[in-house]
């Protein structure tokens, strides 16, 4: 049997798949509100192709609880944020999850920390805790959400293990559902491939906003730009955006400013520069209205709450950092709308689109949700500033 402790976005679609194909799973979370949810039969956010997931994992028997099971094998999908101050990777909640697992797990049991973690984090905070001959593997995860049910079962897999016993022992594991590759090394190199492709992309992304910044300077066409050079065989550039927020690209190259400050410069940069994104969008803003003679901060809406689109996750969101820094500026009056956020999390929310675009003249579309791409003839007579280039419209600004 597998335990999966912490079933957050990455531990609950994890335990269901394993769950749907044939593997005896408990779920564990801390949190039991979140336990009693699962047990009331309702997933905790929203997904393509969760909830039938869910109904199939709980028709072949899983089960949710607050407590650690005594088994053979863990899964460990814990947060593992940054520290602002110091950059590095905060493994407090890894390291409490293992303690507690140690608590009650027999002898020569696995423990596999799927949470993403920077480069001898395992063997600096980990391994030191390590009791009972427990067997430490790390298998990362690189699903992105939106695309997760899809992506468990066809990306390839990586899975750091000190010896390949257990590391094939852990990849037969994950074979019951993963039709993708998995490559077995050792635990630093997977700690360390894990955290260099979101960094790969944090880079890419950066190099995208300041070629923004230039051509936005210079009066060129980023986007035209961007999509001339990536007709060369060799050149694939990423898009340009708002910011870059979830618990990925936002947070893990951090890890690697906080390591390795003398050597991380490149990174550095990019992270500053993605991070200034949404004061630029604030600029843009005041630029705009500038421009077209509005002085009511009231009439301007920001269109999405979360980091990217199609998806209620808002953590690290681009919105939330351009509010932030409204507020830093001593001002407030922005309204905002996301369709998939139906909580009141901040001020001047509105719950419905038209609503939303009767109160406000100058709409910013800080995420692309299909929905505003499938309406986006409401947005005529707006003025618009569209930080994604989705919406085909004749004066629409861009970043
Ligand atoms: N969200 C993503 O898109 C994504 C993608 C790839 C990798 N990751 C990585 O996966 C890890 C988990 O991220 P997430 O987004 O699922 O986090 P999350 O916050 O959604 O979920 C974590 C869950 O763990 C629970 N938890 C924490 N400590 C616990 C403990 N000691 N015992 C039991 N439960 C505990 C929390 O209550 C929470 O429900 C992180 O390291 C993250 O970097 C996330």
């Amino acid at each position: 049997m597998v335990n999966v402790i912490g079933l957050g976005y990455i531990g609950l679609p994890t335990a269901l798949m394993l769950a749907s194909h044939g593997v005896e799973v408990v779920g564990t979370d801390y949190n039991k509100e979140l336990v009693d949810t699962l047990n009331a039969g309702h997933t905790t956010f929203k997904e393509k192709g969760l909830d039938e997931l869910f109904d199939a994992a709980v028709n072949a028997g899983i089960t949710f609880t607050t407590q650690y099971m005594v088994t053979d094998t863990y899964i460990v999908s814990v947060p593992t944020p940054y520290d602002k101050f110091s950059k590095k990777v905060d493994a407090k909640y890894v390291v409490a999850a293992v303690k507690d697992v140690l608590a009650v797990c027999p002898e020569g049991a696995t423990l596999v920390i799927e949470s993403t973690v920077s480069p001898g984090t395992i063997e600096k905070f980990v391994r030191p805790v390590l009791a009972k001959g427990v067997k430490i593997v790390h298998a990362p995860e690189r699903i992105i959400p939106g695309n997760m049910v899809y992506e468990l079962l066809h990306n390839n897999r990586t899975i750091g293990a000190d010896d390949r016993a257990t590391g094939e022992a852990v990849k037969k594991i994950y074979s019951s559902f993963c039709e993708g590759e998995i490559v077995v090394t050792d635990i630093k190199t997977a700690e360390m491939t894990k955290v260099v492709e979101n960094t790969y992309r944090a880079v890419n992304i950066a190099f995208a906003n300041e070629l923004a910044k230039i051509c936005r300077h210079d009066g060129m066409d980023v986007y035209e730009i961007i999509k001339i050079c990536n007709m060369h065989p060799r050149v694939n550039i990423l898009q340009p955006g708002p910011g870059v927020g979830g618990h990925c690209i936002s947070v893990d190259p951090w890890f690697l400013v906080g390591d390795y400050p003398s050597l991380a410069k490149v990174i550095d940069e990019a992270m500053r520069t993605n991070d200034a994104m949404p004061d630029f969008v604030l600029n843009r803003i005041y630029e705009i209205m500038k421009e077209k003679g509005m002085t009511d901060i009231t009439r301007v809406g920001l269109y999405g709450l979360t980091y990217k689109e199609n998806v209620d996750d808002m953590r690290e969101s681009p919105t939330l950092q351009l509010l932030e820094s409204q507020e830093r500026h001593l001002a407030t009056g922005l309204k905002v709308y996301d369709p998939f956020i139906t909580a009141d999390v901040v001020a001047n929310q509105y719950h419905n689109l038209d609503e939303f675009l009767n109160a406000v003249d100058m709409v910013v579309v800080m995420v692309k949700h299909n929905e505003i791409k499938e309406n986006a003839e409401k947005l005529a007579g707006k003025v618009v500033l569209d930080c994604h280039n989705i919406i085909d419209q004749p004066g629409v600004y861009h970043i």
